[in-house]
């Protein structure tokens, strides 16, 4: 047994004459929440079908649990869900009637007893008899994911599970997420929003153009951003003039009473910033800003900030 949950090698596919997906690689470990993050049209529903066995490779290895998915598609299947970017529910059942449902199609030896015990679980006790219908975006999601618990599964897969959703809802959804890893199941999850990789992977892998460009946890990507910048405080209009006119060699960016220096983040470059100051005696507070995963993310795709 190896201790990855999923290994994807030389994963190619193409629609038609169209390249979608260039010969990617990534690996993903048990218990690890990982998010393949990419623009729209990227590849990610792409890459997520062909990992559920719904849509087969053109060439690679792709192996989820430790069974290849072109020849043990069965043995996948029973070790994994799918919650799709469009899920697959009825709108006329109500949620305990669709979880029911769900842990039949499962053979669950007592699917009544365990559509409660997800209704519980997932704060959806209340609206256990209200048809899909009535759901909020938020509801439907955290029922989406209560039915893909159903049966155990050891990796789950969500296709943009926070798309559309408040932020209160998103909150919601990334602790339930969490929660799933928390009990030991490996997390696969596609997304378009950076601070939701940030927050919720453990690793991430950016898709662009047909390709994994970058691959890590949120923090090792940030090292290819740029340097972090120096930002600093004023309390008076005056005395922000006079520090940019002290500093008229830096790149700087205003914001209100704030202005943040592109700096290359040395030792150097912060001292002589911070002693022109106090020689010309401008009164102000620093702080350094790290970079972002959005910075990251454009310098990695090539777009990135000067
Ligand atoms: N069945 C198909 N036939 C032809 N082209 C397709 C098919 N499915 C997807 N594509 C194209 O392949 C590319 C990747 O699509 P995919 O749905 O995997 O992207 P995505 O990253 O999931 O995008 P989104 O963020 O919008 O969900 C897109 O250009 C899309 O138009
Ligand atoms: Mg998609």
């Amino acid at each position: 047994m190896t201790d990855f949950a999923i290994s994807v090698k030389k994963l190619k596919k193409s629609y038609k004459n169209m390249e979608v997906l260039k010969s990617i690689d990534f690996t993903i470990r048990l218990k690890e929440i990982f998010a393949l993050l990419g623009s729209n049209g990227a590849g990610k529903t792409t890459t997520i079908k062909i990992l559920t066995t719904l849509l087969r490779a053109d060439s690679g290895t792709v192996k989820v649990g430790g069974f290849d998915v072109q020849k043990q598609g069965r043995k996948v299947r029973e070790s994994i869900s799918l919650t799709g970017q469009f899920a697959a529910v009825d709108d006329i059942l109500t949620g305990r009637e669709n979880l029911i449902m769900i842990g039949k199609l499962r053979h669950l030896k007592k699917p009544k007893a365990k559509a409660e015990k997800q209704l519980a679980e997932f704060g959806l006790t209340d609206a256990a008899d209200k048809p899909l219908l009535q759901y909020s975006g938020g509801m439907r999601r955290r029922l989406d994911l209560a039915m893909s618990m159903i049966g155990n599964p050891n990796v789950v897969f969500l296709d943009e599970p926070t798309t559309g959703l408040d932020p209160q809802a998103r909150l919601a959804v990334w602790n339930t997420i969490r929660a799933m890893s928390k009990s030991g199941i490996t997390v696969f999850l596609t997304t378009q929003y950076l601070e939701e990789a940030d927050s919720l992977a453990d690793k991430i892998a950016v898709l662009h153009q047909g390709k994994i460009v970058a691959e890590g946890t949120a923090t090792e990507l940030k090292k290819n951003a740029p340097p972090p910048k120096l930002v600093l405080s004023f309390l008076e209009k005056s005395e922000m003039k006079r520090a940019k006119e002290t500093l008229t060699d830096y790149f700087m960016e205003e914001d209100g009473l704030t202005i943040s220096l592109l700096t290359d983040g040395s030792v150097k470059q912060a001292t002589e910033v911070l002693s022109k100051l106090e020689i010309a005696a401008i009164q102000a507070t620093f702080a350094q800003q790290p970079p972002t995963l959005e910075e990251a993310f454009l310098s990695i795709i090539g777009e990135g900030a000067k």
